[in-house]
């Protein structure tokens, strides 16, 4: 999490409808996102305090909140992000909105409660956007356990966390996910192949999130005339693959430099290849639309 600039707490968050100081902002203890994990988020992207693909990460939340039966419009939310980026006066930077929406607060049940008023907390941080292009980085490749619904992007992110930390604490920037083999997207980003000049990603479905990013840079493919394969690739036809790249809302488009599993070397390149770079070019020219 290099990329956050100041690992501070903002100093105004909005929830349930006011803006208050981050210290006075307060959820009961039986608020079933403590308790239960039970809610959702987003993370959304600004440049130069302008929003990068607002609807589409909008879109997404809704998408979960049907999902998991919270009663919640999300066309709320947008006055409210742009208050998010004038009130912490990142009106020019580069930064991101943290919505996280959770059922609410009732007494405890295994079960979706009635009628409760979902938790809102909403606010913006400033993330170092620039120079993403010139970073490569390690990762580590560990199996996937998590549940069987990543296209909901729950705040129960405590395997990611797990599985992730294994990675921060060996000094990798990233942990990567398999299941049986298969590589799926990593702890907290989709994951990219290049083999012979075409563009390999898991496709969409119940074990990935599905990205933003990886769909801007899908996009950004068939602009490009680069092949894309939305098919998932193997551990072990790794030996095979050119480049490697990850992509996340802050991460953007990140060039992979090894993968390591149980020790041993899967993947190595002494520098980003060249599709990994001019998807970077590409990118960077989208952003600062
Ligand atoms: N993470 N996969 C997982 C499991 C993720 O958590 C994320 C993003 C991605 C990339 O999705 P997108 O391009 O929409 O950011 C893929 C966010 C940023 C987070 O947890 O903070």
């Amino acid at each position: 999490m290099d990329y956050v600039m100041k690992k501070t707490f903002p100093e105004v968050v909005y929830l349930n409808g006011e803006w208050l100081r981050q210290e006075h902002a307060t959820i009961s203890v039986f608020d079933r996102g403590f308790i239960f994990g039970d809610g959702l988020y987003e993370v959304i992207p600004f440049y130069s305090g302008k929003f990068f693909l607002k609807d589409a990460h909008l879109n997404r939340l809704r998408y979960g909140l049907n999902q998991v039966h919270i009663d919640f419009d999300v066309s709320r939310l947008k006055p409210v992000l742009e208050e998010a980026v004038t009130k912490v006066k990142l009106g020019e930077q580069d930064g991101a909105v943290y919505i996280q929406i959770t059922r609410g607060v009732a007494p405890r049940t295994h079960y979706y409660p009635e009628n409760v008023t979902p938790t809102i907390l909403v606010y913006a941080f400033p993330v170092a956007l620039k120079g993403f292009d010139k970073r490569f980085v390690d990762v580590l490749i560990t199996e996937d356990y998590r549940w069987h619904r990543c296209d909901i992007k729950a705040t129960s992110l405590i395997a990611n966390v797990a599985m992730n930390d294994e990675a921060i604490k060996n000094g990798f920037h990233e942990t990567i996910l398999h299941r049986q083999g298969v590589i799926t997207e990593g702890s907290h980003s989709s994951i990219f192949f290049v083999v012979n000049n075409e563009v390999y990603t898991h496709p969409e479905g119940h074990y990935i999130l599905p990205g933003i990013t990886r769909k801007a840079v899908i996009d950004l493919c068939k602009k490009l005339d680069v092949v894309i394969h939305e098919d998932p690739l193997k551990i072990d036809q790794l030996s095979e693959v050119d480049e490697v790249f990850l992509t996340g809302t802050t991460t953007q488009i990140l060039g992979v430099k090894s993968m390591i599993m149980n020790g041993e070397v899967c993947f190595k390149k002494q520098e980003a290849g060249e599709i990994t770079k001019r998807l970077q070019h590409a990118f960077i020219a989208l952003t600062a639309q």
